[in-house]
């Protein structure tokens, strides 16, 4: 199976690729990334060189590059992860937002038609459904919940989410939807909690919790979601949402004062800054579906997952001390003020 694999140079996409080419080295895997702030080449470097691995720097939005890119390759499979990812920023300029996240997934799907693709999946999140109220844990999401979106990232995944619908429903793309809740793992770009708690408790900098930080998610190991779409692009119903969720709540206090605990780093560092505009309460997936239908489970306990995490952050210092720095350091300052990574 030839896979096309877009947003594979950031985190949830290499990870992928290294899951994919370890459990079926028949296939093979070429992954298309523009390399945008948050994608990463050197991520990539251990299976540069492996023959059933190629890499293309292109832009979703090149509606003519990707379909020259489809005819030269025909691909069998596409997974799209190529997006941008991050609510800050979306908040900051959506417009971006809206042209990869939904303009980019119109034109795979176009390539992915008129190129007579097997499976086209869309890496969607459980974002889209917006958020749960703090005092009702008996509620979740489940796929047929209605998407009541927050932020312009979410709206624009959600409005991705829709078109891939309807690509199934008027041309008969075969399609499939997986909304999985927040990962965490090696290569995250730290702008994101974990990474960014990790790597400001490694230099002994503050670390900014948004209001009280007693915004729920549910965390997953990045792998359990490798695995989660492969059985998906292997198993999975054509047309259908799978929902991926690790029923693991935690607040986000709680998740930093742990890393806190991990490093032996006193809680004197943890400063709240002002509230996210619009933030969501708590996420909650319901991840039956795919258990029931396709066998799938979590491999990774929190407990380990968050250990394993840290460790990778110590073992990897060269690979994020190169990130933080030049332009991401600028805007780590306008988001946060004083106090940045340095
Ligand atoms: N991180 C999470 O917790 C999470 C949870 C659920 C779903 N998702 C979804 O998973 C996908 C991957 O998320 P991630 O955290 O790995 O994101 P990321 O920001 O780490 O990586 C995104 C990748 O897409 C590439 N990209 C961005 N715009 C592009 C464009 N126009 N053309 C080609 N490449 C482009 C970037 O260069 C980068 O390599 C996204 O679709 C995201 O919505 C993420």
């Amino acid at each position: 199976m030839k896979i096309l694999v877009t947003g594979g140079a950031g985190f949830i996409g290499s990870n992928f690729i290294f899951y994919e080419l370890e459990k079926h080295p028949e296939d093979s895997i070429l992954c298309v990334d523009c390399l945008t702030y948050a994608g990463n080449l050197s991520t990539l470097e251990p299976v540069m060189e492996q023959e059933n691995f190629s890499f293309v720097k292109m832009d979703i939005r090149d509606r003519e590059g990707i379909f020259d890119l489809f005819e030269k390759t025909r691909p069998d499979v596409v997974v799209n992860f190529a997006a941008e990812s991050h609510v800050d920023r979306s908040i900051e300029n959506p417009q971006v937002f809206l042209e990869t996240n939904i303009i980019g997934t119109s034109i795979l799907m176009d390539a992915a038609k008129a190129y007579g693709v097997k499976r086209y999946h869309q890496v969607s999140t459980d974002e889209v459904y917006g958020d749960l109220p703090m005092d009702r844990p008996d509620l979740f999401f489940y796929e047929d919940t209605p998407l009541h979106t927050s932020s312009p990232y979410s709206s624009s995944k959600a409005s991705a989410d829709l078109l891939v619908m309807a690509y199934h429903r008027t041309y008969g793309l075969p399609v499939t939807i997986s909304r999985c809740s927040n990962n965490y793992g090696p290569y995250q770009f730290p702008e994101k909690l974990i990474p960014l708690m990790i790597a400001n408790a490694l230099a002994d900098k503050p670390l900014p919790v948004y209001g009280e930080g007693l915004n729920i998610r549910d965390w997953l190991y990045v792998q359990d979601h490798c695995k989660a779409i492969d059985l998906i692009l292997r198993k999975g119903r054509v047309g259908e949402v799978y929902n991926i969720g690790g029923h693991n709540e935690m607040r986000n206090i709680d998740i930093v004062k742990l890393i806190c605990d991990e490093l032996g780093k006193p809680y004197d560092l943890i400063r709240h800054v002002e509230d996210r505009k619009g933030h969501d309460q708590r996420y909650a997936i319901d991840p039956g579906k795919i258990h029931k239908e396709l066998g799938w489970l979590p491999d990774t306990k929190f407990a380990d997952g968050i250990r394993l995490t840290i460790q990778w952050y110590l073992d990897h210092k060269d690979w994020w001390e190169n990130i933080i720095s030049g332009d991401y350091q600028k805007y780590y300052e306008k988001m946060y003020g004083e106090g940045g990574i340095h």
